[in-house]
């Protein structure tokens, strides 16, 4: 039976268009979901909408539609963006289904029960950006403390979840999990916020004041919090409440992907509700850094945002997502500049991968008639690159587990960058005046044995590229329903196979 893998991403508000911030993190975890379903796992991957609260409806407000209305309009624009940029999603949820409203309900009952709600009175802060409260001595100058937007003062009668009760559990859990909140700068993060005295968490908003959202099913006078309401989705999609044999078989999830703007949402209300629900918390939350624009965090709300749809419509999908998982070490911040991005594209994309399959595939071309030739000579010359491709999986597969994405990237370019280095060193055109034929097919199918190496483990990153190359290698895989395992032990190039030279990968842009 094969492996369950289920993995997250946040639900995005939907009080704006998808920008550079929220495509990181769906190719990011698109790139574990296809690299997990090659490794033959069972994967689950979710991804979806946010569509309750005040933010929302203020959007909506603002654009004269109704927030059912607005979100309908907005939805579709994120379905279209993660389709641009190939996020293989297995299923995506919005906070406005039914599936999802009555799981709410359903955590919301059972909290009630057992008595982990209460009524009480809420005086303090409240920063709408965030959606966040904040108490009177986190406050100063009447800033939220997280982003510096002014916050506004309220009073009212709302329901509080009894966060309190759980923190010595949280704390034991963290510390005896090493994996569960990663990178270990974000878990001792959470631990030294937990060194504090936790609040009891309000988990709810007066009607009258917010009406967008999920009726408290024991009080229709409250609106249910949005984070409360929107964390509930982990367990909503795969079925907590309408499907229990799936739910047990799929919870906990294996990895949840977030930005560490949310990470107390998820490092500490998450699990403290799954808690006081009976239920596992998740094996990882990795809470990764942030895109930036100069020194500026890309938000909608400070609206310096640049549109993935131009970028890729310009660039293309794969050197998108390249760029996006080489540049920066995941769990970091970087800067986002098309500067940067167009050198990757001419350097790594175009020179280095692109003029290696070119050239091999030339060479198939011009001295073998575009049929891959048999290797029928070794050379001790040889041995050092075929014994870099040998180990470049192990290595790989070592990085992709950590997350390290572009340690995985280092490693396959380490080898391509040889097999280039190769190519100038035993000049097969030398070769091919010299008649030496034999040695010509030798090289020359090393090299394509690499391409086609090459070609599978790029494809978590580069779905796109990865295809296109085997194609025009001339090779049949469906890496879609393949596996590392099926293709790595039957490893070797068939020899005879007719190649299709097509267009070069990626055009250098001038
Ligand atoms: O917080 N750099 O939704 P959101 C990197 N609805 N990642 C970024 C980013 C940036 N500049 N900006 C946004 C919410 N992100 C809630 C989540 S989950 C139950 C509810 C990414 O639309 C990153 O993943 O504000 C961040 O955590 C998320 O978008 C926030 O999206």
């Amino acid at each position: 039976m094969k492996k369950k893998f289920y993995i997250t991403t946040p639900l995005y508000y939907v009080n704006a268009e998808p920008h550079i911030g929220h495509s990181y993190t769906n190719i990011a975890s698109d790139c574990i979901a296809r690299y997990k379903r090659l490794k033959g796992c069972e994967v689950f991957f979710l991804t979806g909408t946010d569509e309750h609260g005040q933010k929302v409806a203020q959007a909506a407000r603002a654009a004269n539609l109704s927030p059912e209305d607005f979100t309908n309009r907005i939805v579709p624009r994120f379905v279209s963006v993660w389709k641009k940029l190939a996020i293989s999603y297995d299923d995506f949820i919005r906070t406005t289904e039914k599936r999802h409203s009555d799981a709410v309900c359903e955590v919301l009952k059972i909290l009630f029960k057992k008595k982990d709600l209460y009524l009480g009175k809420y005086e303090g802060s409240y920063c709408t950006p965030c959606e966040t409260f904040w108490a009177a001595a986190q406050v100063k100058d009447r800033l939220c403390p997280d982003c510096r937007r002014p916050v506004e003062r309220i009073s009212e009668e709302n329901y509080f979840f009894k966060m309190s009760k759980y923190q010595p559990w949280l704390i034991r859990h963290i510390k005896s999990h090493p994996d569960f909140l990663l990178p270990s700068s974000r878990r001792n993060e959470v631990l030294s916020f937990l060194e504090g005295p936790l609040s009891d968490l309000c988990i709810s908003r007066p009607r009258q004041r917010l009406s967008w959202g999920i009726p408290l099913p024991f009080s229709r006078n409250h609106t249910t919090y949005v984070w409360f309401d929107a964390l509930t989705n982990y367990i909503s999609a795969p079925g907590f409440f309408s499907d229990s044999k799936r739910f047990k078989k799929l919870w906990p999830a294996d990895i949840q992907i977030i930005g560490k703007d949310i990470l107390r949402h998820h490092g500490v209300y998450w699990p403290i509700m799954l808690r006081a629900l009976g239920l596992a918390p998740p094996k990882t939350i990795f809470a990764h850094g942030w895109w930036k624009l100069g020194d500026v965090k890309m938000s909608k709300s400070r609206g310096n945002i640049v549109d993935p749809e131009a970028v890729t419509a310009n660039f293309g999908t794969d050197a998108f997502r390249y760029f996006l998982l080489r540049e920066v070490p995941f769990g970091l911040d970087g800067t986002y500049s098309e500067k940067a991005l167009v050198g990757r594209i001419n350097s790594d994309l175009a020179n280095d991968l692109g003029n290696l399959l070119n050239r091999s595939l030339t060479m198939i071309e011009k001295y073998f008639q575009g049929k891959v030739p048999e290797a029928l000579q070794e050379d001790p010359f040889d041995k050092p690159l075929l014994s870099q491709a040998g180990e470049l999986p192990e290595k790989y597969f070592r990085a992709m587990e950590r997350l390290a994405f572009g340690l995985a990237l280092d490693s396959i370019w380490g080898l391509i960058n040889a097999a280039n280095k190769y190519i100038e060193d035993v000049k097969p055109w030398h070769l091919a005046k010299q008649k030496k034929s034999a040695r010509l097919g030798a090289v020359v199918y090393n090299l394509a044995g690499i391409l086609r190496l090459v070609a599978i483990l790029i494809y978590p990153f580069i779905p796109e590229t990865s295809s296109k190359m085997l194609k025009q290698l001339g090779l049949e895989i469906k890496l879609e329903q393949a596996t590392f395992k099926d293709l790595l032990a039957g490893g070797r190039f068939p020899p005879g196979t007719r190649i299709n030279k097509g267009q070069p990968l990626f055009p250098r842009i001038a």
